[in-house]
């Protein structure tokens, strides 16, 4: 008896398992899968464990992804609080007339698509469907054709009307990191 029933992993009615009587191997098997449930069911395996496993082995710009985060909100998030966050992220700063019925609705509409698109974080990659590596040139080529953010928003927003050194920023942002994860996915 002893040894096995003072296990502190295996509870009373499964001691029938760790039992001198049995052979040691049903124990052993018993306190596998009693450690197998308790990281299956504690999120350790299926979250934080299976995320690094599968950064590092599917996703190549993984290394990448601090340095982007981080010079993301020290460079361009600040350009692109004017101009992008109230349509592409959970900071949406609703103007008065979000109260009035039918504006509210369009808004709204107008907000859920921007953001099932490209939703802005602190941390990269973005939300949204487009994979990492595109995410960054897509932004440009919007802001180049002078689609994002959307004429009507910029007509009301002054503020979101991009300077040449503004885009300057961005673009150099963009295509740098761009460039970093065109290099990573040919090795
Ligand atoms: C007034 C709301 C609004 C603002 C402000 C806005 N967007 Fe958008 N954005 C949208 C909507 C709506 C869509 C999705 C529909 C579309 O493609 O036109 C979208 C789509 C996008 C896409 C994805 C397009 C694609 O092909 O998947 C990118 C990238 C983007 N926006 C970047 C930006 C950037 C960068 C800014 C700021 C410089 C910005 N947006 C400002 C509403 C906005």
């Amino acid at each position: 008896m002893g040894l096995y029933t003072k296990s502190p992993f295996i509870s009373d009615k499964n001691l029938g398992s760790c039992n001198p009587d049995r052979p040691a191997v049903t124990c052993l098997l018993m306190h596998l899968h009693v450690l197998w449930r308790f990281l299956f069911y504690s999120g350790l395996w299926t979250g934080s464990i299976g995320d690094i496993y599968a950064q590092e082995t599917k996703d190549p710009f993984a290394p990448l992804y601090n340095e982007i985060s981080e010079s993301y909100v020290l460079k361009v998030k600040p350009i692109f609080i004017e101009k992008c966050l109230d349509c592409h992220s959970q900071e949406t700063r609703y103007p008065w007339y979000h109260v009035i019925p039918g504006i509210g609705y369009m808004m709204d509409q107008h907000i859920r698509d921007g953001l099932k698109d490209i939703e802005f974080r602190d941390t990269f990659p973005f939300g949204g469907k487009k994979k990492p590596y595109k995410q960054l040139a897509s932004i440009k080529r919007h802001i180049e054709k002078g689609d994002m953010p959307p004429k009507s928003y910029r007509w009301l927003h002054p503020k979101a009307r991009f300077s040449d050194e503004e885009k300057k920023i961005v673009f150099e942002w963009a295509d740098f990191y761009t460039n970093k994860m065109k290099a990573l996915n040919k090795e």
